[in-house]
């Protein structure tokens, strides 16, 4: 089967139907090319380099591309000055693309410098046509692209690339599929995400992620609770599960599932330390999750829980199927059962129609709920979202100014709240070395807060006991305690 000189219809027509088999025919058929290709070009070694933009998801996808890539025979190297480059593009707000394409005119000098260099792109951006549209145009030196369905081919894809030596483009419109058991590298030893499930059904009136991610599907928990275990006995004491929707998770299963039941039987997994999620919608988030976070002792006591506004007018015309006041009995309902929640947020400003009295009750929230942090983000008007058509866009000048005024109470807030657990002794899980000050090493509380402690880089991976000494606003300066 070793047969180099396979032709691209022969590959084909040998290929296996069925996945992950056919992945991995692809991957031997270019580990051979690359084995050539080093040979020819007197290489000791065929480099890549992955930039991801973007959320977990993408950090995610972007770990199971580096799986392959390793798998097929390349080696990482840090700058773009690659054999392989891979670009996992995000499209959630329009500054995002303008740093895909701003990057790109330099990926072309490097290309023309190096004839073995290939380009590819994929994620979210890939998904919209008149992106692809102008790649093709535009941008005729990239070599490979495609979208978030389809990750899982990219050796299939590159094999391609190789043998028929013109761009390949692949993108899917959906998909109901999640192909399983493909190879994937992980960027810390100790720590992991964790697919729940994929895409989003809730449609946000300004949201672009469930038109380029596709409709909700989760994993089996089987399938969940496989990797998980998979992890642990690899060294991973944390996990995120991640999810655009995490409480919405199992509704469409075979069997229904709920995401309390699927916490209940992770937290049963042993060797497993701590376990994180995002995002969860407030719309969804049930009695029975809160009580199973209460119950448990791995997950954290942090909860990401996006706003988006205060305004029960404009969470309206957002789509997100809450009031302001549902949102603060919830917070209300959640600090009840846990006390010593965190609660983090992410809060838009600008959105079409947005009124000064609209925005101070986004303040007014801020002030009430009191989060330990909150990303502030200006609205982007995405193409093919109900909000793009809305008219009445706010002017610039007063969204900077709104901006600006949420950042600030946004900080001072956070930098009272976070400090609330000084000179206490706290479970902390050692993530790296410190790179501003030798001998610290840098770790996360449960709740997620930064803490900067002396200590030997042989515990990154492990939870220590550290006294919190000193708050210093957002992070805690601490004593390692034996
Ligand atoms: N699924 C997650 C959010 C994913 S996108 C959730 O529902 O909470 C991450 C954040 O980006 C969102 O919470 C929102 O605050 C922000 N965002 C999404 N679309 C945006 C847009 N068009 N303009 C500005 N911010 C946006
Ligand atoms: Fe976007 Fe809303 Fe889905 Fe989050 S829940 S990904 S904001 S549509
Ligand atoms: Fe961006 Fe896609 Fe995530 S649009 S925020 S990378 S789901």
């Amino acid at each position: 089967m070793n047969d180099i000189n396979m032709t691209y219809e022969e590959a084909l027509s040998h290929a296996p139907q069925e996945e992950p088999a056919r992945q991995y025919f692809f991957i031997e058929r270019c580990q051979d090319i690359l084995e050539n290709l080093k040979e020819v070009s007197g290489k000791e070694q065929l480099t890549f380099h992955i930039a991801t933009f973007g959320c977990q998801m993408n950090s995610r996808d972007s770990e199971k591309l580096q799986g392959i890539l390793e798998a097929i025979g390349f080696v990482e190297h840090d700058t773009e000055e690659a054999d392989f480059v891979l670009y996992n593009t995000c499209t959630v707000r329009e500054n995002a693309n303008d740093r895909v394409y701003g990057r790109l005119g330099y990926l072309n000098s490097l290309k023309k410098k190096n004839p073995y260099m290939m380009i590819a792109l994929c994620g979210c951006m890939m998904q919209e046509e008149e992106v692809v549209a102008k790649i093709k145009k535009s941008y005729r030196f990239v070599d490979i692209i495609f979208g978030t369905h389809n990750i899982f081919k990219l050796a299939e894809l590159m094999y391609e690339r190789l043998e028929e030596k013109k761009m390949v483009v692949d993108i899917w419109e959906g998909t109901d599929r999640i192909v399983e058991d493909l190879p994937t590298e992980r960027k810390y030893s100790f720590k992991s995400g964790v697919n729940i499930m994929f895409g989003c059904n809730n449609f946000c009136s300004y949201c672009i992620v469930p038109y380029v991610r596709g409709r909700e599907r989760s994993r089996s928990p089987k399938d969940i609770l496989e990797e998980i275990k998979q992890l642990v006995n690899d060294g991973v004491v944390e996990i995120m599960l991640l999810g655009q929707n995490v409480n919405s998770y199992g509704k469409t299963l075979d069997t229904p599932v709920s995401f309390a039941e699927l916490l209940t039987q992770i937290d049963q997994v042993e060797g497993l330390e701590r376990i994180r999620f995002m995002t969860s919608h407030p719309k969804d988030l049930s009695d029975e999750l809160i009580k199973a976070m209460k119950n448990s002792k791995k997950v954290c006591h942090h909860l990401h829980l996006p706003l988006q506004s205060g305004s029960s007018r404009i969470l309206k015309v957002m789509n997100r199927k809450y009031t302001k006041e549902q949102y603060l009995e919830l917070v209300e309902k959640i600090r009840t059962a846990i006390p010593d929640i965190s609660l983090t947020t992410d809060i838009i400003v600008g959105f079409p129609g947005e009124t000064e009295e609209d925005f101070n009750e986004t303040l007014e929230v801020v002030r009430k709920v009191r989060f330990d942090s909150a990303f502030t983000f200006i609205y982007s008007k995405r193409t093919g979202t109900p909000a793009a058509k809305m008219e009445e866009q706010v002017s610039e000048e007063a969204i900077k100014n709104r901006f600006d005024r949420l950042l600030d109470e946004v900080k001072n807030i956070s930098s009272e709240v976070c400090g609330r657990e000084v000179h206490t002794v706290q479970k902390v899980l050692a993530e790296e070395v410190n790179d501003h000050e030798e001998g610290l090493l840098t770790g996360r509380l449960g709740n997620n807060t930064t803490v900067h402690f002396k200590g030997d880089s042989s515990l990154i991976g492990k939870i220590v006991d550290v006294y919190l000494d000193e708050s210093r606003g957002f992070y805690y300066m601490g004593t390692l305690r034996p």
